[in-house]
């Protein structure tokens, strides 16, 4: 389509995955003119090959899961097998159906959605396909791709969490490079599938974002489901051939598998799309902004996993809300990151906000900890899983830091979140009531028993 006097806007935003969806959406809702500019499909990673697909994959495993241990609970079921193909359409009916959802909305807003690869032309401008689109501002949120390990070509049998999202048949042995979120989550897929998995982790633990009680949990919890562990053990090489691919690592030991799944982090996406032509700071792919997400160039805002930080949805969502709001001169509060909740979808789940242990004491010095083991959660001896909640709390100050571990927890993270976001003291906490017999109780125990009034809890 030409150029025409028509294609000026608010606010151009290149990229559609959630901070940009999420940007255009509260942008149209303030009466701005947004145009949206996005290469594949509307809705990026986090529908697409992210979040929601493998949820999708998770709830199939914790099915699985349920079918073979029926008997625990006295109830005879029998586990026959996982048909890949039958898993493969009720994800993509998920992601259909959201999708779709999301393209009403898109449309309903009279958001000018426009197809193709964009290009930052200058601060003002993003072409596509010969297509100037000018925005008074710019928001960049190009999100991020799956990386790899400098010598590990991605293909065959090595694969990406984009490639396991389409697999047509379940590998009997996996290797999992990197034991961080997506290699968790994807470990515990795999095992409920029926495969047998090898996590390799270069640091000294798994989840090492995580606290480290949390980590030491997960690993207790993957070797009793039968995941092997190997951590402190970094990569070296890998090869194929014919139905195998080998994996070496540095202390020279290998590992045979039908499939490498490599998740060693996701890099920013930011380069060829003309950013630094356009003068916008790139540093080691990110692109740094200003607590209101402005970049060093006047007029142009990112938003997501390109600026610097936990790369997760609801991180993208607010920032984009944020930049709109700021756009439109409501001048929003500045996104607190410290208070962003984060859950780890695995079984068993985790689930966290605020401080770890580490980190309270290297801030604050002294802290107080305390963690409540699910043993005296009624619901969770129901569900016949393991687990804690840790509260860590300055000492005689607020809680700065929750860490949670089992089967569902993660679903308690929204009263995690505001108990730090809000700066409680265990007493403020310990006065709710909390409903009998839930998960959620696990928190209210845990606040009790830190101020200084346990009920269901062995010291
Ligand atoms: P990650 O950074 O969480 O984990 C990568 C792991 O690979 C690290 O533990 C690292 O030590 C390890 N590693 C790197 N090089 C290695 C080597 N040579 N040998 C052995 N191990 C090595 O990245 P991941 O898991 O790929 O996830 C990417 C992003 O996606 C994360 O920021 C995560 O927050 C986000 N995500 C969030 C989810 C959620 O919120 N539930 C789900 C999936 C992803």
């Amino acid at each position: 389509m030409p150029a025409t006097a028509a294609d000026d806007y608010d606010i151009v935003i290149l990229g559609g995955g959630s901070g940009g969806y999420a940007c255009a959406l509260r942008s149209a809702e303030l009466g701005l003119r947004v145009a949206l500019v996005e290469k594949a499909e509307l809705g990026g990673t986090c529908l697409h090959r992210g979040c929601i697909p493998t949820k999708a994959l998770l709830h199939a495993a914790e099915v699985a899961d349920t079918a073979r241990e029926g008997e625990k609970f006295g109830v005879k079921t029998t586990f026959e097998s996982v048909d890949m193909a039958g898993v493969m359409s009720y994800k993509s009916s998920v992601v259909a159906r959201l999708h779709k959802g999301l393209q009403g909305l898109v449309a309903a807003a009279k958001i000018e959605y426009v197809t193709g690869e964009g290009r930052l032309d200058g601060p003002h401008t993003v072409v596509v396909d010969g297509r100037r689109l000018t925005g008074r501002n710019v928001v960049l949120a190009t999100g991020s791709y799956a990386k790899s390990l400098p010598g590990l070509e991605i293909g065959g049998r090595i694969v990406t969490s984009d490639d396991a999202l389409r697999l047509d048949h379940v590998p009997a042995r996996v290797v999992v490079l990197g034991g961080g979120v997506i290699g968790v989550e994807f470990a515990s897929v795999f095992r409920s599938f029926g495969s047998e998995v090898t996590i390799v982790e270069a640091l000294p633990r798994l989840v090492a974002g995580e606290d480290e009680a949390v980590s030491k949990q997960l690993e207790r919890a993957f070797r009793k489901r039968k995941i092997t562990v190997r951590t402190g053990a970094r990569f070296a090489g890998a090869t194929q051939s014919g139905d195998v691919v080998t994996m070496t690592l540095e202390s020279g030991d290998t590992i045979e598998a039908d499939l490498l799944l490599v998740a060693v982090g996701r890099g920013p996406v930011t380069e060829g799309l003309g950013y630094e032509e356009a003068g916008v700071n790139v540093e080691r792919g990110f692109v740094p902004t200003d607590e209101r997400l402005r970049t060093n160039v006047d007029g142009v805002r990112a938003v997501g996993d390109i600026v610097p930080g936990l790369q997760l949805a609801h991180r993208g969502f607010a920032q984009g809300i944020f930049v709109a709001e700021d756009i439109a001169g409501l001048t929003p509060a500045v996104i607190d990151e410290t208070t962003i909740p984060r859950v780890t979808y695995c079984d068993p789940e985790i689930g966290s906000v605020g401080l770890t242990e580490a980190q309270a004491r290297e801030k604050y010095g002294d802290v107080a900890t305390y963690e409540y083991n699910l043993g005296g959660n009624g619901r969770s001896q129901i569900l016949g899983t393991q687990g804690f909640v840790k509260l860590v709390r300055r000492a005689d100050g607020p809680i700065v830091g929750v860490h949670m571990i089992g089967a569902r927890i993660g679903e308690q993270v929204g009263e995690a979140q505001l108990v730090v976001g809000w700066e409680a003291f265990p007493e403020d906490v310990a006065a709710f009531i909390h409903a009998h017999p839930t998960q959620n109780e696990a928190l209210g125990e845990a606040h009790l028993a830190l101020a200084g009034k346990p009920l269901h809890a062995h010291s």
